[in-house]
């Protein structure tokens, strides 16, 4: 049997890795590496220091695993599940050619495998198809953790619930029921578009590596400072990656 250790890196520093993600790193034989375009860049820097950091053995076997685009038009849904399917082809080609009976692969997965991640869903649809193999998930500290870290709130209010949503999905209007709720995976800074006076957002991109930028305050008062700030790193990188939190403000 062929079992793939799926290792959470955490969100952007290299010093996020858990004691157990760096036990696992060194019980890797093959590390499969996705190829993918817009975070390459921060993802590609952070994978090659946890491996000069942390991987004992001096030869690594490292297979890149090319990730096709996802179409954009017609269901989103339809798309995804087409796109998990070319995946789960493309990881399983690899693994078969590449890991053979009782080896080690690892996937190194940013932040947290659980949260808005496909390869746990990849891994299950190759199983369902036959391939045999054995998986284990260690868990990684997510964007969301850190948000919360570096503008040191809680995310939730007193005894209320948060909601993880992305910005496609806030898009439709901030949840009637939803005292605080945090936003991934948005491209078009949604936040912008709402106008109850009493929302506040804190917002971070690139969070925890060097490029790191946070704001926080009433909506109202720093959604425009957020929009050019987020413009222009997003030129000056060629690329960002930000989540916020936004909640009701305490009405006293
Ligand atoms: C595909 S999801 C992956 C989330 C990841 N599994 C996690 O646990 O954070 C990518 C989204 O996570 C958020 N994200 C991940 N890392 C981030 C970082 N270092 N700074 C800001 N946002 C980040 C952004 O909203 C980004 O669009």
């Amino acid at each position: 049997m062929r079992t793939i250790l799926v290792i959470g890196i955490g969100a952007g520093d290299p010093d996020y890795l858990t004691l157990q993600a760096i036990k696992a790193l060194n019980r890797v034989d093959v590390f499969f590496v996705p190829d993918k375009g817009a975070e390459k860049a921060a993802l590609k820097h952070l994978r090659t220091t946890i491996c000069e950091r942390f991987v004992e053995r001096q030869e690594l076997r490292m297979v890149a695993i090319e990730v096709p685009q996802r179409a954009s038009s017609g269901c989103y849904q339809h798309n995804v599940d087409h796109w998990h399917a070319e995946l789960a082809d493309r990881y399983g080609h690899q693994f078969e050619q590449h890991l053979a009976e009782g080896e080690v692969g690892g996937l190194l997965v940013w932040g947290d495998p659980a949260l808005y991640d496909s390869t746990l869903r990849i891994i299950e649809r190759l199983r369902a198809k036959g391939l045999a193999l054995d998986y284990e998930v260690i868990p990684g500290i997510s964007s969301v953790q850190v948000l919360a870290a570096k503008h040191r709130i809680t995310l939730n209010q007193i005894g209320e619930p948060v909601l993880l949503t992305t910005g496609r999905k806030l898009a439709k209007g901030f949840p009637s029921d939803a005292g605080s709720v945090v936003v991934m995976l948005d491209g078009t800074q949604t936040f912008a578009q709402l106008s109850d006076p009493h929302l506040e957002i804190f917002w971070g991109a690139y969070l925890g590596t060097p490029d790191e930028i946070l704001i926080a305050g009433h909506l109202a008062a720093v959604k425009d400072e957020i929009v050019t700030v987020r413009q222009e790193a997003r030129e000056r990188h060629g690329w960002i990656m930000d989540i916020y939190l936004l909640r009701r403000c305490d009405p006293r």
